[in-house]
């Protein structure tokens, strides 16, 4: 199986709203792989962040592909709006949807990858029986709605036995981290199977996001 490649995707819902163009610009000054979207509806998650206008504004302005985070009750009615607006990667909670198989193949139907996000409560048992539809699997590794928040641990513990289940399917899909990712856990959550880490907080909340992108690789780089 090929191994996935480190991916670093700073999420720009820390970045600054009035200067987007200007942020993603310099993360990817620093080397991010992909830029993290992060969607919310206020009903799924007690927070409203953004929609098509400013999705398809990233997409003019960011040079790499934009990693679509669907934090949205009933997913499957906007997923050709999110390709069409330039999400290469879309992802959808576990908890939203009743039919995941159902829409995983939605999003690889409109030329998206397929991701399935799991909340900090969900079981990784749950999607066992998805794994052939799946480009990538989120593990949250906070409670969905907010940047900034702190690390839950047990997050590593469970990509650990993520990875296990993916390998024992034969499926060398990435495993997402998102949530509280930091320079101080990066490497022990690469070293847990992680291979995409997002990250807002520890990226825009310093005075300097493109030395923060690369910081976070290297301190990342040290768990492979
Ligand atoms: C949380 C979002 C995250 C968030 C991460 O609901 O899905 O992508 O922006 O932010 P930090 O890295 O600050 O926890
Ligand atoms: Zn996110």
């Amino acid at each position: 199986m090929t191994e996935p490649p480190l991916q670093i995707a700073p999420s720009i819902l820390s970045a600054d709203f009035s200067a987007l163009g200007r942020d993603v610009a310099a993360v990817e000054r620093g080397g991010a792989d992909l830029i993290h979207v992060d969607v919310m509806d206020g009903h799924f998650v007690p927070n409203i962040s953004i929609g098509f206008p400013v999705l398809k504004a990233l997409h003019r302005v960011a040079a790499r592909p934009l990693d679509v985070h669907l934090m949205i009750e009933a997913p499957d009615r906007y997923i050709d709006s999110f390709a069409a607006n330039g999400a290469a990667m879309i992802s959808v909670h576990v908890e939203a949807v009743p039919h995941l198989h159902r829409t995983l193949s939605l999003i690889r139907s409109v030329g998206a990858k397929a991701g399935a996000v799991l909340n900090p409560s969900t079981p990784i048992t749950a999607l066992e029986d998805v794994t052939q539809q799946l480009d990538f699997v989120v593990v949250m590794a906070v409670n969905p709605g907010f940047g900034g928040q702190a690390f839950i641990p047990h997050s590593i513990d469970k990509m650990t036995r993520l990875r296990a289940m993916l390998d024992r399917a034969g499926v060398s899909i990435p495993i997402e981290v998102d949530g509280g990712v930091d320079g101080g856990n990066a490497a022990a959550l690469v070293r847990a199977g992680a291979r995409i880490l997002v990250a807002g907080n520890a990226i825009f909340g310093t005075p300097d996001a493109e030395s923060a992108t690369r910081a976070l690789r290297t301190e990342a780089g040290r768990g492979l």
